[in-house]
């Protein structure tokens, strides 16, 4: 079993450091907030993710896992050096890679010889070399292992994973890295660095062009009379389209998607080829967040009060970056409308759109509500008392941005009804 620090305890370097530290390899992981660091040590864990606090606190209690303020603490101490910091995306679209270098220039004095530095961080194309460079250590190998997990599932993608991918221009570093996997049953790939990078981002804009395809699809479903669900219930029986990913939305959102595809688009334009596709998958986007909006306007009555259920830019996490709820309702704000909103992840009000009232229970949220937009796919939402929404509204009209409620029900209690595509 190896030692593996791991640099930064966001979504990714946390779920890493504990799912390494549940495989059985020691792991210390560093941050610079000293406060993060106090309560990750007494086993509080700063974000919803499924299973994570119970693999956290297993690895605490068996002294597998430690926190530490400070990459230089945790990194003079380990073979294999996980960078996990965030790269936002900078002004020009392109990932920012100030966390990245830093944390390079941070560790490269203090790394033990012949260590591997692992870059987890979703970078451009090319940074595996500039992780080399800016580290400036000859007897150090740089690899890079993205990640390819989801919130909300993170733990089980990270120990179920459909691939793990491996680049490296050193194959005994990628070999050393590939055997920290060993109990982890998946194919595991090993390229070079470049090709990795690029594994991580096509992968991403792959899935977010299936997700504006589907919008896409909706819409016309909408104009010919046909019913999406059906639509990809069907396409999806063609293994060679498969079931997953399939759902339309009010449009895709999260911290990676919007990035990375706006961060591939970039790259391909660095690189001399226009990847004009990109900027059109999302445009379709922006489209559904339209799209979408328009139809809780309409729904709207003369004094604008709008009900919303769910915040966060999926169901199963508390995170509201780049939410495609948050985009509905900044459209349906600006258009005069009145929000009241219920989350179960979400409990104080939105820096991003403080106009929303943010309440903590679902009937609040529709009292007085001329209409109820469903933004986000939460499950316990369909389990509502549907008398007492109706009740508590003062109009009949539902959006439902996930086509998560049952139509029949609610038409039989004389809402009307509006999903996406159907
Ligand atoms: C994504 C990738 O899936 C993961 O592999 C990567 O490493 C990080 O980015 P995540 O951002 O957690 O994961 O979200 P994901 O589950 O992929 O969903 C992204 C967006 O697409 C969400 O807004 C979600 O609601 C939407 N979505 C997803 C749909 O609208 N329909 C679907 O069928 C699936």
């Amino acid at each position: 079993m190896a030692t593996i620090a791991v640099i930064g305890t966001g979504y990714v370097g946390l779920t890493t450091g504990a799912c390494f530290a549940h495989l059985g390899h020691d792991v210390i992981c560093a941050d610079i907030d000293p406060d993060k660091v106090a309560r990750l040590q007494a086993g509080e864990i700063p974000i919803v993710e499924a299973g994570l606090e119970r693999i956290v606190e297993e690895a605490l209690r068996d002294n597998r896992i430690q926190f530490v303020l400070g990459a230089t603490e945790a990194s003079r101490r380990a073979e294999f050096h996980y960078l996990c910091v965030p790269t936002p995306q900078g002004d020009d679209g392109a990932a920012d890679l100030t966390y990245l270098e830093a944390a390079a220039a941070e560790i490269g004095p203090v790394l033990p010889a012949d260590s591997v530095v692992v870059n987890k961080s979703t970078v451009p194309v090319g940074s595996t070399r500039v992780v080399a460079r800016v580290l400036g250590r000859s007897d150090v190998s740089v690899v890079s292992n993205p990640e390819f997990l989801r919130e909300g599932t993170a733990v089980d993608d990270f120990l179920n994973p459909d691939r793990v991918v491996i680049g490296s221009d050193d194959q005994e570093a990628a070999i050393r890295v590939a055997a920290l996997y060993q109990k982890v049953p998946a194919p595991i790939m090993v390229t070079d660095p470049v090709s990795a990078e690029t594994i991580k981002y096509a992968s991403n804009a792959f899935l977010a062009t299936k997700l504006s395809f589907v919008n896409a699809i909706a819409t016309l479903c909408e104009k010919v009379g046909a019913d999406v669900n059906d639509v990809v219930l069907g396409m999806g029986y063609d293994t060679r389209i498969g079931k997953q990913f399939l759902k339309p939305g009010p449009g895709w959102g999260g911290s990676c998607f919007p990035k990375d595809t706006i961060a591939l688009a970039r790259i391909a334009e660095d690189a001399g080829y226009d990847f004009s596709f990109l900027r059109q998958v999302l445009a379709v986007n922006d489209e559904q967040f339209d799209r979408t909006a328009e139809k809780v306007i309409a729904a709207m009555g003369p004094d604008g009060v709008v009900g919303a259920w769910g915040l966060t830019f999926k169901a199963g996490t508390d995170d509201l970056r780049m939410s495609p709820a948050i985009e509905v309702l900044k459209r349906v704000v600006a258009a005069g409308g009145r929000v009241r909103a219920y989350d179960p992840a979400v409990h104080k009000a939105l820096d991003e759109l403080p106009e929303v009232e943010v309440v903590q229970d679902p009937y609040a949220a529709v009292e007085g509500a001329e209409v109820l937009a469903v933004l986000t796919e939460w499950d316990e939402f369909r389990w509502l008392d549907f008398d007492k929404v109706s009740e508590n509204m003062a109009g009949r009209a539902v959006v439902d941005g996930r086509n998560l409620l049952d139509r029949a029900l609610l038409t039989r209690r004389g809402f009307t009804y509006r999903g996406i595509g159907r």
